[in-house]
């Protein structure tokens, strides 16, 4: 097989993309059918996804709630070459862990890595059967690779999916199947609206947030998932893209608008 390539990255290939209707997950499933592959996106969001399906051909619209137990199985029916689990949410605002209820724990666990387990579970024999080889992209998050007050819970769960996205892909590279995870920070969407969430006269201090400044748009995210779909990344495998502007490689360093540096940033 040629590294050279040109046109169409993902001719021939299936992918499907859970959560697909909207924000990342919605520019993914626009590159991935831009890029001729057939796209099978799963959301909760009935409208957005009949909307997407109607708007972009190649695409087909499958409303389910990837955390019900029997979607994973019917997904499994569309032979996919390319599984991207992008489903995954805070689920509720920021509370101390000695503050929340126990009983919502599993319902997090859900959303952010029982349905990352169970799709890939249910995909992954066809997968291997087929003898196509494969890619699965696991989205986590900056919060994999360090802490976040007020969602220890999720960020555990968004741990463990990176972890799963390495043993797995040590797993099945002999049959030609990669698993490479993806961590965003700081990407406008539904989920996450800067527009909302930052008031007009602090815009101004992005580029002191993250290297490349903010916020980024779900475009940034799909690109690097197109790399890791296709051939153009092979011989990569059990690795984390991190889409986020910079911010893990910053850690806790903020830009001062006159250039220097600090890890210090009450005033910076
Ligand atoms: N936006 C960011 O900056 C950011 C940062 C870190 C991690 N992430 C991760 O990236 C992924 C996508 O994030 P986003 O910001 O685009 O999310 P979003 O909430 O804006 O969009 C998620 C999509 O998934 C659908 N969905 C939600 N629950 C579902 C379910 N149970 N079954 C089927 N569909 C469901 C929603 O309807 C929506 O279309 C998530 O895993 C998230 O944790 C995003």
């Amino acid at each position: 097989m040629t590294t050279e390539m040109s046109g169409p990255l993902l001719a021939g290939r299936t992918a499907i993309v859970t959560g697909g209707a909207n924000g990342i997950g919605a520019a993914i499933t626009r590159l991935f059918a831009a890029h001729e592959a057939k796209v099978v996106l799963v959301d909760v969001d009935a409208a957005a996804a009949a909307a997407l399906a109607r708007e972009v051909p190649g695409v087909t619209a499958v409303v389910a709630d990837v955390t019900d137990r029997d979607v994973a199985l019917r997904l499994a029916e569309h032979q996919a070459d390319i599984l991207v689990n992008n489903v995954g949410d805070f689920v509720r605002p920021p509370l101390n862990f000695a503050d929340a209820d126990a009983g919502e724990w599993q319902g997090i666990g859900e959303v952010n890595l029982g349905h990352v387990l169970r799709v890939t579970h249910a995909v992954l024999p066809g997968m291997i059967e087929r003898g196509r080889g494969g890619s699965i992209i696991n989205l986590t998050t900056v919060e994999a690779h360090r802490g976040i007050p007020g969602h220890v819970v999720y960020s555990t769960y968004k741990a463990a999916v990176r972890h799963f996205t390495r043993s797995l892909g040590l797993e099945v590279g002999r049959h030609g199947i990669r698993v490479n995870a993806i961590a965003p920070d700081l990407v406008e969407t539904p989920q996450v609206p800067y527009e909302r969430l930052v008031a007009e006269e602090d815009r101004h201090r992005w580029p002191q947030w993250a290297p490349l400044g903010g916020p980024g748009q779900p475009a940034d995210v799909a690109g690097p998932a197109l790399f890791l779909a296709s051939e153009l990344s092979r011989f990569v495998t059990g690795t984390t893209v991190h889409v986020d502007g910079g911010s893990h490689a910053a850690g806790g360093w903020f830009a001062r608008p006159d250039g220097s540096w600090t890890n210090r940033p009450l005033n910076p």
